[in-house]
């Protein structure tokens, strides 16, 4: 089967490990076990203990229970039966398109956003319509294409919230809004919500599974746990009918997540508030340095993200966005992501979540390379 290639990630592939200053990646700092133990106070030799004697069985098939009553506590309405482990959030989208979308089937999804989100159901023969988000309405959806496009029979409607690239958050509002139009036409909402609850004014971030009976949430320990490394993600539904499928279909090619990276993961969840103290005071004093840095900057301009780790940043010189990019990492070492890989030309994509210094010196990079111009 034919798929588009994956903008973003080949980029990433290509050129993040040789990165001298990474401010491409979208995970918020991430964390070695040392420091989840020291985070979270747990008993690193007890939890060594008890996991050596463990025999390295498949585990939990639909996922270890600790580590679904975890994820719960991140939503208002969720049980652990309504919770099935993935191979990240990437598996966790995946298996909602390979378990729902058939030849055909009405999909209208977002762009920009992280590329699954629309090409994954085009290779699976969707019949796909795309919402393109505006600068001008602060990157969200229109309600008025929404209510145009979701015509009876639509299957599935996708949106990213927190949105990546851009960091744009829908309200309570909008999502029922969302839901309302979804309803009318019996279409699922998949909600990609791996970035939810790094927002920068201290609220509750919204989930769409609290919202709708047909909705979908998916998530991971990537982002806001910063552990992308036990590559543990989840897709949350209250629809039974499309968790049989799923699970029926991720029989085939996942069986149970690991055994190892779900005590991890339990161990961070049952501490997720630590672990998202840390992670918003980052995203939070990180996009000031990045707002400040902007401010100042005549040749950019964004929309100020509202959540995420991720900004959309324009440059106002004559220059394509993968050659921007490439030049600025061979003459500074600051790496950042091609808004083309977003079909966004003259932006790039920066990821303000990483370990501050890092952000700073990426920063300076930026600027000495734009004064070469
Ligand atoms: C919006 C979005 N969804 C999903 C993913 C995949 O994340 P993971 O598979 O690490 O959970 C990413 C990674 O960048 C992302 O930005």
């Amino acid at each position: 089967m034919k798929i588009a290639p994956f903008k973003v990630e080949e980029w990433m592939n290509a050129y993040e490990t040789g990165a001298r200053y990474n401010i491409a990646e979208t995970c918020v700092d991430s964390v070695s076990l040392d420091e989840l133990f020291e985070i979270t106070g747990e008993d690193k030799e007890a939890f060594w203990n008890n996991i050596s004697k463990k025999r390295l069985t498949y585990g939990y098939i639909v996922g270890n229970p600790e580590f679904k009553e975890g994820i719960c506590q991140l939503y208002k309405t969720m049980t652990p039966g309504e919770i099935i482990p993935t191979h990240g959030a990437a598996g966790a989208s995946h298996h909602v398109f390979y378990s729902l979308v058939e030849p055909g089937d009405r999909v209208i999804s977002i762009m920009p956003t992280y590329q699954q989100l629309y090409s994954i159901p085009e290779s699976f023969g969707a019949d796909l319509h795309l919402i393109h988000l505006d600068e001008k309405n602060g990157y969200l959806p229109d309600m008025d294409e929404l209510r145009r496009l979701a015509i009876p029979g639509t299957k599935l409607i996708c949106i990213n919230n927190p949105n990546n690239p851009t960091g744009a958050l829908m309200s309570r509002e909008m999502l029922e809004e969302i839901v309302e139009i979804a309803r009318s036409c019996g279409a699922y909402i998949l909600c990609d919500e791996v970035y939810r609850h790094l927002t920068q004014e201290e609220e509750w971030s919204e989930s769409i599974v609290d919202l709708y009976e047909k909705g979908i949430s998916i998530s991971s320990m990537s982002k806001v746990f910063s552990l992308a490394g036990i590559r543990l993600g989840w897709i949350a539904s209250h629809d039974k009918e499309f968790l049989t499928s799923v699970l029926s279909h991720r029989d085939y090619d996942l069986i149970s997540c690991g055994l190892f990276d779900e005590e991890v993961a339990s161990i961070a969840l049952k501490h997720a508030d630590k672990l998202l103290a840390r992670n918003k005071a980052i995203v939070r004093g990180n996009l000031e340095i990045l707002d400040d840095f902007i401010r100042n900057e005549p040749h950019l301009h964004y929309v100020k993200p509202k959540a995420g780790t991720t900004a959309l940043v324009y440059y106002d010189f004559d220059i394509p966005s993968y050659e921007f990019c490439k030049k600025m990492y061979d003459q500074v070492g600051t790496f950042v992501t091609p808004g083309a890989c977003f079909e966004e030309e003259h932006s790039m994509r920066i990821g303000y979540a990483s370990d501050t210094e890092e952000l700073r010196q990426g920063l300076a990079g930026m600027k000495k390379f734009m004064e070469s111009l």
